[in-house]
């Protein structure tokens, strides 16, 4: 079997949970790994036999055996990254979203280096590929509930994140609602036209002081008509809480948490489940795992790719009118016209 020679750039908190998914893959071989703070995890990539590490990812850039690179650094770093990757002429997956800036056009501008270069670009919105979402997913587009009219996201984490990282990798709104902004326009199959966003800072006020919220409910319309309702907190004390539903003219589809476990307890006073997952990590575990090999297959296989930048933008759009939205209190009406890039 042909194997995609690979470099990894970013081996933070997220990229070593890909790196050791990775690692398993028949399909892939990791050439090299780039990181400002390699040394931090040199050991940990030896002891998964990756001994080629760079502190500059321009090096990794400039080895011709590699053919595809996995961008996991800090947001603030994905579009100057993915540029000079795609101008090496390698294939590119990079984490979501592509930028925290409220100016569309500088993704526009990564996008069209992407098509010049003739390389292929996918975003990581695991939740696509999340075994629940996607039978949702599936369901709808196959016609099982009718017509799609409301869906229902409720994505709320187990706790605050420190303000360094959130400087880097974006406040709740590009950070975190940019999956739900995803969510909801795949499970709808239709662009979103206006978003209505409230919240604030009820579980930490210090983040007022970087801009930030830790509490959301998003309204949001789409061009078909349909309406999403989405709400996020940054601390759910019982667990990483995801939900998704998707109500239509013919019934409803919906996802309740998984569990640490099946198991129910039935007793005199109360009946009572386990938790849900508690992080990120062991909710999407096997969603990392699939994401990362529907960019393999798509590269092996000429086959689609799970999320496209042109996805990206529409998610970015919607958290940058959502920002807005915010901050004046109203409604604020969002373009639905995919660009052409
Ligand atoms: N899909 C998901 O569910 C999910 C979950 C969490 C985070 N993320 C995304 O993953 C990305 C990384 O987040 P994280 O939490 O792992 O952050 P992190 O800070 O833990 O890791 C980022 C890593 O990138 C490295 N880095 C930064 N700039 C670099 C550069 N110029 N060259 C080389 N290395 C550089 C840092 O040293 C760090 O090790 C963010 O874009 C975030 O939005 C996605």
């Amino acid at each position: 079997m042909r194997k995609i020679k690979c470099g990894v750039i970013g081996a933070g908190r997220v990229g070593m949970m890909h790196i050791q998914n990775l690692v398993q893959m028949s399909e892939v071989e990791i050439v090299a790994v780039a990181d400002l703070f390699i040394d931090n995890v040199q050991a940990e990539l030896s002891d998964m036999g990756i001994t080629n590490i760079h502190k500059d990812y321009h090096e990794l850039l400039a080895n011709d055996t590699i053919e595809a690179v996995f961008v996991f650094t800090s947001t603030d770093t994905h579009e100057e990254i993915v540029i000079a990757s795609a101008q090496a002429g390698k294939h590119i997956f990079c984490e979501k979203p592509l930028s925290m800036d409220h100016n569309e056009e500088t993704s526009i501008k990564v996008l069209q280096e992407v098509k010049k270069r003739g390389v292929k670009l996918q975003i990581g919105f695991n939740r696509r590929i999340d075994a629940q979402f996607r039978n949702i997913y599936e369901q709808v587009r196959a016609g099982s509930i009718g017509e799609p009219q409301i869906v229902k996201i409720t994505s709320r984490d187990p706790d605050l994140l420190p303000y360094e990282l959130i400087k880097r990798i974006g406040g709740l709104l590009f950070d975190f609602t940019m999956h739900d902004f995803d969510m909801a326009r795949y499970m709808v199959g239709s662009n979103i036209t206006e978003v209505y966003a409230k919240g604030g800072t009820l579980i930490d006020p210090g983040l007022k002081s970087i801009g930030d919220v830790d509490t959301l409910a998003i309204v949001v319309h789409f061009e078909n008509g349909a309406v999403g309702l989405i709400d996020n907190s940054r601390r759910a004390v019982y667990g990483y809480d995801q939900r998704v539903e998707v109500f239509g003219s013919e019934g409803m589809l919906k996802a309740e948490n998984v569990n640490q476990s099946t198991v129910e307890h039935y007793g005199n006073a109360a009946v009572s489940l386990k938790k849900p997952l508690p992080v990120f990590n062991d909710r999407y575990r096997d969603a990392y795992m699939e994401e990362t090999r529907f960019f393999v297959q798509a590269l092996l296989n000429n086959t689609p790719l799970l999320a496209t930048g042109e996805d990206v933008i529409m998610a970015q759009r919607v958290a940058i009118a959502a920002q807005l939205s915010l901050e004046i209190g109203q409604p604020v009406k969002v373009d639905p016209v995919i660009p052409q890039i």
